[in-house]
Parts: structure tokens; C-alpha cells; sequence
């Protein structure tokens, strides 16, 4: 039986636009293909996801260094890397309606991601397209070009004298910054084989199919980690990342059943192993992640291409080698949708009422908080209240509607804890501090609040 998220596409696009989380890119001109804008509510969750990456895989990863590398990088990087010659889609277009969509993407929803179109060459893709009738996604028809290579790499120019301009690329991946920050990471950090360099960034692809939201965009963040390690010791490391790539989606919440491994069938000549975790979107399985062992692969052809030695010398053993590589990679916007999903909740409540709820980990909530005044006359109170504690928390302040409303508001953008300054308050320094989840109330004192919600937002 086809599998399926409870949720659909629909409503998490219409919740992201009405509440502050993701608007279309340049909206007002019609917006632009496979472009979104993070807004106040959404570079909130975004960010919240980035500092848990970090927090995991670099603060507490006592042999892993963080860097930030240009986007823009000297053009031998992209022959060295092979994406200048290979990096390319292969591209069908509907004749009847002239969309262009991807022919491995067309198979793999046509078939629900139950058939990976990874091995298969483009004659292979065309005959299933053919057997299997699969028709186009925007107008019906059966009506397709053969398959073409698109390039993905977006070009620009710099300009060095009027006239005179060199290509150079936005970079399609981030991890390149990675391999040729190695010797410089090695050696100013005193850095000792096994160790890892990761760094969270922008990335841009010429996806010109559809893109499922924010799933395939143009312009994307992606959080990447390459681990230098002996050959020997390389798939000790790889099933290490497996592991820690999972672990670190069940911590955020997600479902386990909602998680699956997906091994490559299909391996690069240079790689040993490749595996994706997929999640379970609500247009079926489809990747989250990946982790690649590389083999030496990567610094060897940077080696080649810049004339520089890429070599590890070993102060223990006075050997030198090219340390292998295993790579851990996942696109930040892709996870902020599948936590989107994951958090995404219609509780019916005593009454009839239906409520939705974004049951975020708390340390992912765009606010932590919602300071809300019983009645307005209680803001200035209130306000005390929401100076205090935006101090450490990313708070709201709302007094506008009924409390109940304002409730729900906060629980449709998945704030945690709410807490309602009333008359009491004025008298005793207490507050009612509302539990998103369980929607219990508890009296807190508002010199406790801090401590109180600190120790519930960690992650
Ligand atoms: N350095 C390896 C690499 O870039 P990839 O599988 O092409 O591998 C890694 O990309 C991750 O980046 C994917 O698993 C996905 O989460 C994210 N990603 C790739 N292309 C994307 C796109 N067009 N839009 C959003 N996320 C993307």
C-alpha cells in the first residue's frame, strides 16, 4: 500500500503563507519558479535548526571545525570537483504544454518512490517513461521530448578590466569549501587525522522542475560535514555518521516510522558506500540527507588540479597519506520542511473546536514564549514581563483578541509556552504559564520564569 504523511502539501503552504513562516519569492511580481522567502516566524525555525546542527556536530563534536567559505571560488575548484564537465540533469519536456521536468523525478513519482531512477541511464529512463505511460504532471498529456543534459551550475561574470570577463560559479554545494580549507584547518587548529570540517551555507542549483515548496529550490542552505580519516578506519566512520544522522532526526521529533535508509544502487566509480536517509514527505519518500564515503577522491583531484600536496603527514608514525573522506550532508530548508510536516497537528478539542498545533521540539519554536496580558489594562505589567524574559528567549507579546484566540495563534505557530499576566498578578508576582502540548496551566512565579522555561527549551 502507498505510503503517506497525514498532512498535505496544501495546508503547510497555506499555514507558512497566513502565519509568517515562508512567502513565495518576489510575490508582489508574480514570484519567481522554485524561490521562497523565510519570514519572521520561519527564519526563526530555520535558524533553530541550524544552531541544533551546529550544536550537535560541531560544539559537541570535540574534533570537528567549523568554517564559513566564500560561495564564489576560483573556477578550477568546479574542474577539479568534475561539476564544469558532469553536472547536468537529464531534462524531458511536455510538447503539449512546454513544462520541462526532471525524467529520474517524473519515474520516481510516478511510482510513488517505490522505483529509484539513480542507475539508470537516460535510454533506460525514456523506455520507462514509455512503458509506463507516465504522463505529464502539469497538463495530462503523453507527449515528451527525449531526454536532453541541462547544466545546473549557475554562471556570473567578473568583471577584471571593462570588457574583459571571467565565468565564475555559484558554488552547487558547499562542501568543496571544505576540501580546500583542509590544509589550512589542519594546520592552524593543529588538527589530527581523524577530524572533521563542516559549515553551514548557501548552495544554488538550476532546478528549473517543480520543486515541491521549499523540497527543490534554486537557492538553498545546506549543513555539511567532511570527515578526514585513514583508509582503514573509514567505514567505522560512515556507519558512525548513519547513525548520528538518524539520531539527531529522532531528537528533533521525527517519527521513526517517518525515517527510512536508502542505500545508493548505483555508486560514483571513486565512492565505497553511499547511503540517504529519506523522509516520508507528503508526496512520498523522498531524501533528506546523504552520507558518502569518498574514498580519497575528493583531495586527490584537488591535489591534481592545484599543484599543492593534499597529503597528511602523520606525527606519530611519520607517514604520509591522503586522508579518506566521509561526508555528511543535509539540506537545512529541506529539514525545515520535514519538521513542518512532522510538527503539523489538527487536535479536536472538548467542545467540537479543532484546533491546529505545531507540536515543534521546543528548542526548534520560532517563539518560546507568548507574553499575554488577561486584559489591557494589565500591559504594563505584561510588557515587565516580556522585557524580562526577551532577554534570553525569542518572545512574542500579544493583546489583541480574546484569550482563547491568542491561544490559538500561538499554538498554530507551535510557541510552547504561553503566560497570561492577570489581576493576581499585580498582587503576588505570579503568572499562568500554559503548556502548548498538554494545554495544562501552572502558577509560576515571575521571578522562576526564567529558569522554568530555560530548562524546557534545551536540546
Ligand atoms: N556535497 C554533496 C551534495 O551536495 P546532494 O545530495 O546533491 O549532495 C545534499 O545534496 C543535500 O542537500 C540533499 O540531501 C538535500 O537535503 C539538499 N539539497 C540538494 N539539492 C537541493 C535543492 N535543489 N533544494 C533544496 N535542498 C537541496
Amino acid at each position: 500500500m502507498e505510503e503517506k504523511q497525514k498532512v498535505t502539501m496544501d495546508k503547510i503552504v497555506n499555514l507558512c503563507k497566513n502565519r509568517g513562516f515562508i512567502f513565495p519569492g518576489s510575490d508582489i511580481y508574480g514570484g519567481m519558479g522554485n524561490t521562497w522567502d523565510y519570514g519572521p516566524i520561519g527564519v526563526e525555525l530555520k535558524n533553530n535548526i541550524k544552531r541544533a546542527w551546529w550544536k550537535r556536530f560541531v560544539q559537541e563534536s570535540p574534533n570537528t571545525y567549523g568554517v564559513d567559505a566564500a560561495i564564489l571560488m576560483n573556477p578550477k575548484v568546479w574542474d577539479a570537483s568534475g561539476h564544469t564537465q558532469n553536472f547536468s540533469d537529464p531534462k524531458m519536456d511536455c510538447k503539449s504544454c512546454k513544462e520541462r521536468f526532471r525524467a529520474d523525478n517524473l519515474i520516481e513519482e510516478h511510482s510513488h518512490g517505490n522505483v529509484s531512477a539513480e542507475g539508470m541511464t537516460n535510454e533506460q529512463m525514456e523506455k520507462y517513461i514509455a512503458d509506463n505511460k507516465v504522463k505529464c504532471p502539469h497538463c495530462g498529456n503523453f507527449n515528451w521530448t527525449p531526454i536532453r543534459q541541462f547544466k545546473l551550475m549557475f554562471e556570473t561574470s567578473r568583471g577584471t578590466v571593462d570588457g574583459e570577463k571571467d565565468i565564475v560559479y555559484l558554488r552547487p554545494e558547499t562542501c568543496q569549501g571544505e576540501y580546500v580549507n583542509f590544509l589550512n584547518v589542519q594546520r592552524s587548529m593543529r588538527a589530527k587525522v581523524p577530524f572533521a570540517i563542516a559549515q553551514i551555507g548557501k548552495s544554488f542549483r538550476n532546478e528549473i522542475t517543480p520543486g515541491n515548496f521549499i523540497f527543490r529550490t534554486i537557492e538553498f542552505e545546506q549543513m555539511e560535514l567532511q570527515m578526514f580519516c585513514r583508509e582503514e578506519n573509514s567505514f567505522e566512520a560512515y556507519e558512525n555518521y548513519k547513525k548520528q544522522a538518524q539520531q539527531f532526526l529522532l531528537d528533533l521529533n521525527i517519527c521513526p516510522e517517518h525515517l527510512k535508509f536508502h542505500d545508493h544502487e548505483k555508486l560514483a566509480f571513486y565512492a565505497k558506500a553511499a547511503c540517504d536517509i529519506f523522509y516520508l514527505f507528503p508526496m512520498g519518500w523522498n531524501e533528506l540527507n546523504g552520507i558518502h564515503h569518498r574514498s580519497t577522491h575528493d583531495l586527490s583531484r584537488h591535489q591534481e588540479f592545484s599543484g599543492k600536496s593534499m597529503a597528511y603527514l602523520d606525527p606519530v608514525t611519520n607517514e604520509k597519506f591522503i586522508p579518506t573522506v566521509v561526508e555528511y550532508s543535509i539540506g537545512a530548508d529541506r529539514l525545515v520542511l520535514a519538521i513542518l510536516c512532522e510538527a503539523y497537528d489538527e487536535e479536536t478539542l472538548e467542545g467540537g473546536d479543532t484546533r491546529v498545533v505545531m507540536h515543534f521540539h521546543p528548542a526548534l519554536a520560532p517563539f518560546k514564549v507568548a507574553i499575554l496580558p488577561l486584559q489591557k489594562n494589565l500591559s504594563e505589567k505584561a510588557r515587565e514581563v516580556y522585557a524580562l524574559l526577551s532577554k534570553q528567549f525569542m518572545c512574542e507579546y500579544d493583546e489583541a483578541g480574546s484569550i482563547g484566540k491568542r491561544y490559538r495563534r500561538e499554538d498554530e505557530i507551535g510557541t510552547p509556552y504561553c503566560v497570561t499576566v492577570d489581576f493576581d498578578s499585580l498582587e503576588d508576582d505570579t503568572v499562568t504559564v500554559r503548556d502548548r502540548d498538554s494545554m495544562k496551566q501552572e502558577r509560576v512565579k515571575i521571578d522562576d520564569l526564567t529558569d522554568y522555561i530555560a530548562k524546557r527549551i534545551t536540546f
